[in-house]
């Protein structure tokens, strides 16, 4: 028995979260337990998952987020890896519900798995969100190898100098990713001070936010599109890559261009 049989919609939102988790194991983000994701499914609760009993819980979540009084998630499990998610979500994650008070959460399906370490920034991410009105419902960590490769150096950390480069390497970036990519320094993984960072970055009108030396941190209506904001980024990074492999400095697209493909896309200048 699992919470996902006779939910269709519910069940077709955890099944992308496994299709995208099978992505990022593939594309060699996801190495071991790396990565995480959760997604806000309380529109799809109904009232016999409200009865449900808990099955593990009371847990601090570390912060007190009044939003997300009420609401449910579901959440990587910690230690879990994506290749393992991609077949088998339910035994890899769970569903939990944020308590009244919005400072402690419960486990109330499939099964007790923990969810990830690095829940403190997801759940005060989601709590901005909603705090903000925002439609987004996803929240995706990942290891992107080329991505994280930037943030090794302290060109590239400054404000927007990797967007600009990024949007410059081909036309799809700027266009699926139109707020660029936001630069979190260093602090401890699963920290608050590193939820607190992501949150100043999100607000500074970024989807995208890099953890130095770590990985990135994706917001998106769901999964999926958090995941393709990632994606072009790191495909702009590998033909930067490319290109200096090759033995020059990519030209990437002018001024002039960039300026026409925001008109033509209605993207911020
Ligand atoms: P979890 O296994 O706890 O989700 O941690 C993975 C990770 O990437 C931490 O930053
Ligand atoms: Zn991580």
């Amino acid at each position: 028995m699992s919470i996902l049989d006779n939910r269709r919609l519910l069940k077709s939102e955890i099944d992308k979260v496994a299709e995208v988790a099978g992505y990022l194991w593939e594309k060699g983000w996801a190495e071991r337990n790396g990565g995480n994701i959760t997604i806000n499914v309380t529109e799809w609760v109904d009232d016999g998952i409200r009865a449900l009993p808990s099955i593990a819980g009371p847990f601090e979540i570390g912060f007190t987020l009044p939003h997300i009084e009420g609401c449910w998630f579901y959440c990587k499990g910690t230690g879990k890896r994506m290749r393992d998610l991609a077949r088998d979500p339910m035994g890899n994650g769970s569903i939990i519900r944020i308590l009244p008070g919005g400072a402690r959460y419960e486990i109330v399906a499939d099964s007790p798995v923990v969810p990830t370490s690095e829940l403190p920034s997801h759940l005060a991410v989601h709590n901005y969100l909603l705090g903000k009105g925002s439609p987004y419902r996803a929240s995706l960590h990942t290891h992107p190898i080329e991505l994280v490769a930037l943030t090794h150096s302290r060109k590239w950390m400054e404000r927007d100098v990797a967007t600009r480069m990024l949007w410059s390497m081909i036309p799809e970036t700027k266009a699926f990713c139109p707020r660029g990519l936001g630069m979190v320094p260093y602090m401890m993984p699963s920290s608050n001070e590193l939820a607190e960072a992501t949150i100043r970055t999100l607000d500074e009108d970024y989807d995208v936010v890099m953890w130095e030396k770590h990985g990135v941190f994706a917001v998106d209506t769901d999964v999926m599109s958090a995941f393709d904001q990632v994606d072009v980024l790191n495909k702009s990074a590998q033909i930067y890559i490319a290109a200096r492999s090759m033995g020059f400095d990519p030209e990437g697209m002018s001024p002039a261009q960039m300026a026409e493909l925001s008109s033509a896309f209605g993207l911020p200048k």
